[in-house]
């Protein structure tokens, strides 16, 4: 009997401390809606975290918390698998055999690398350089079809796909070309500098973190920066995200739509838009935050379902191991 395919979702999260709203809306949220209806596989990327500077006393605890926030925002342990990168030998075994088969050049044109080497320039190291190569092994390890992430992951995606084409026209067919899959929302502005994504490395007022209190919401989105003038039209203006994250965060859109008219028009009162969008956001943030809450006080359960999913994902990765051996003449 023909055996039934069925399609395969992984994407990982670096632990490199708290989550912020661009994470939840560009990544997990879609993670907890594919988990119903896909094979998933998360994981805590703590191989990747290890190409910025990072304090070796903190780490463990930064990588149960990244375990943490995924159980918090909805992640199933019994839907889908979750697991440390560095407990699976797969990882970096395969990242090798993939570094041998990269052009140094595509590395070379990857923006991360090139951002991340300006911005850590007395850190300019070769993990930080072969991260997409690692990345590329996680997803293909578990031939995942697959890759819901943010829009800053896509040119690493991308070359996952031609690196699995490589191999599979090199060694014979192995590896599904992984898709991407984007939100809705897939880049979330920072609040301070509305040019640039939301991301951990502007600093706290730049974003919201997953665990921030009301009165630390309401005073960051106080703050925001909206729209200088002529500066409404533009993709990377203020005033545009905030709209856009009222409208995920609220449910009834009638109030979203009449903010955005109001946006087009040119009579939006951010004195009204902000506390509502703190409140909507504060609400939406409550049982995450719950939930978090009662998982730390849980460790012994967290661990457990580190074990159980470092033992699914082993099972799948060694699996795919032993066929890469025999295709490149390994065994
Ligand atoms: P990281 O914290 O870098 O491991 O990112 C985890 C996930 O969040 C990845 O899929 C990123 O693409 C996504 N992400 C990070 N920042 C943003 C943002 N500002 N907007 C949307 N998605 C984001
Ligand atoms: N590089 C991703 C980020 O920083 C994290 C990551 C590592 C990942 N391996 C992955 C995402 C595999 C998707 C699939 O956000």
């Amino acid at each position: 009997m023909e055996q039934i395919k069925t399609q395969k979702i992984f994407s990982g999260i670096q632990p490199t401390g708290e989550l912020h709203i661009g994470n939840y809306l560009g990544a997990i949220k879609q993670f907890v809606e594919f988990q119903h209806k896909i094979d998933s596989i998360f994981c805590v990327v703590d191989y990747h975290s290890l190409t910025e500077d990072f304090d070796p006393k903190i780490k463990q605890e930064q990588i149960i918390n990244t375990a943490i926030d995924y159980l918090a925002c909805g992640i199933d342990p019994e839907k889908s698998i979750l697991f440390v990168q560095s407990h699976v030998t797969g990882h970096t075994e395969l990242a090798w055999i993939l570094n041998c088969i990269t052009p140094i050049a595509e590395l070379e044109r990857m923006t991360q690398y090139k951002d991340k080497s300006k911005n850590q320039k007395s850190n300019i190291n070769v993990g930080l350089f072969d991260y997409p190569v690692l990345m590329a092994a996680d997803i293909l390890l578990y031939k995942a079809d697959l890759v819901p992430i943010g829009e800053d992951q896509t040119q690493h995606v991308e070359l996952a796909r031609k690196i699995a084409r490589k191999f599979n026209n090199r060694f014979g067919n192995t590896f599904p070309e992984p898709q991407i899959r984007l939100n809705k929302t897939a880049r979330v502005m920072s609040l301070s500098d509305p040019s640039k994504k939301m991301s951990k490395s502007h600093g706290p007022k730049s974003y919201i973190a997953l665990n921030d209190s009301p009165d630390v919401i309401k005073e960051k989105i106080s703050k925001a920066v909206t729209d200088s003038g002529s500066a409404k039209n533009s993709k990377t203006n203020g005033g545009k995200n905030l709209l856009d994250l009222f409208s995920v965060f609220v449910d009834d859109e009638s109030i979203s739509k009449q903010f955005e008219n109001d946006y087009k028009n040119g009579e939006l009162q951010y004195s009204k838009l902000k506390p509502m969008l703190a409140s909507v956001i504060i609400s939406s943030l409550k049982p995450i935050q719950k939930k978090r809450a009662e998982l730390a006080k849980s460790p012994d359960y967290v661990h457990q379902v580190l074990i159980k999913g470092k033992e699914k994902a082993e099972a799948i990765a060694a699996t795919t191991m032993r066929e890469v051996r025999q295709k490149i003449g390994l065994l």
